[in-house]
């Protein structure tokens, strides 16, 4: 199995793991074989990446320190928390539901305990859904980086929580900037960059309230950008 940019997929390989759309609906199991009219499709829904399995990769077996299942289920759980924060005429709520975060602890304490379960695997990040997931993928791999270096640093497990909880809801004000600077492609001008640049501050301001979230997960919100000089 080997992970493939959707351009590059050679003929006639297959699907190693299966695709899902935002609503963890399947869209390709793995085993089918992939054909032009497969990846135009997969492209349409703007799927990226694809493992597959072809003469290159024979043989090579992935096995994931972190379960797909429970991973996607971190990243739509993420995506809601994002929706929830834009209301249908895109006013931005007040805050974040303290039963999200206490859902989203028992989230990071299951992914935790797979961590740990599988101490001697590497880790590798995985793409399982297409780039208008990205910045719920994104939260979810920053939080399991940190969880591993955290590790590696001999946290013990009361704080890898804490450090969990603050890297993946870091970008939540992410949702109070506007679209068009969020999602503009090429580079910010000075005063963009400034409003890109308070996401920091939007995502404490969601956040800084909440009793379930402890004040360690609150500094690593607020000073998710600093530089250590
Ligand atoms: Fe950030």
């Amino acid at each position: 199995m080997r992970l493939v940019n959707i351009t590059e997929v050679p003929q006639g390989s297959k699907i190693a793991k299966p695709v899902y759309d935002s609503k963890l609906s399947l869209l390709i199991n793995s085993g089918a074989t992939l054909t032009e009219n497969l990846i135009g499709k997969l492209m349409q829904v703007d799927i990226r990446h694809l493992y597959i399995e072809d003469e290159i990769s024979k043989g090579i077996v992935l096995e994931p320190m972190i379960s797909d299942e429970l991973k996607l289920q971190t990243i739509v759980f993420m995506k809601n928390i994002y929706d929830s924060q834009m209301q249908k005429d895109n006013t931005p709520t007040e805050q974040v539901r303290e039963d999200s975060i206490r859902e989203l602890k028992a989230l990071i304490d299951d992914i935790i305990t797979e961590i740990y379960s599988k101490n001697n695997q590497k880790y590798y990040s995985t793409e399982l859904m297409g780039a208008e997931m990205y910045h719920y993928n994104h939260a979810v791999e920053v939080m399991i980086l940190s969880l591993l270096i955290g590790k590696k640093m001999g946290l013990d497990r009361e704080r890898l929580l804490k450090l969990g909880m603050g890297a993946v809801l870091a970008d939540v004000g992410k949702t109070r900037v506007p679209q068009e600077i969020l999602n503009k492609k090429g580079k910010l001008e000075p005063e963009e960059f400034e409003e890109m640049k308070y996401h920091v501050q939007y995502s404490y301001n969601i956040l800084k309230d909440l009793v379930g979230l402890s004040s360690l997960s609150r500094q690593i919100v607020l000073l998710h950008h600093e530089k250590l000089e």
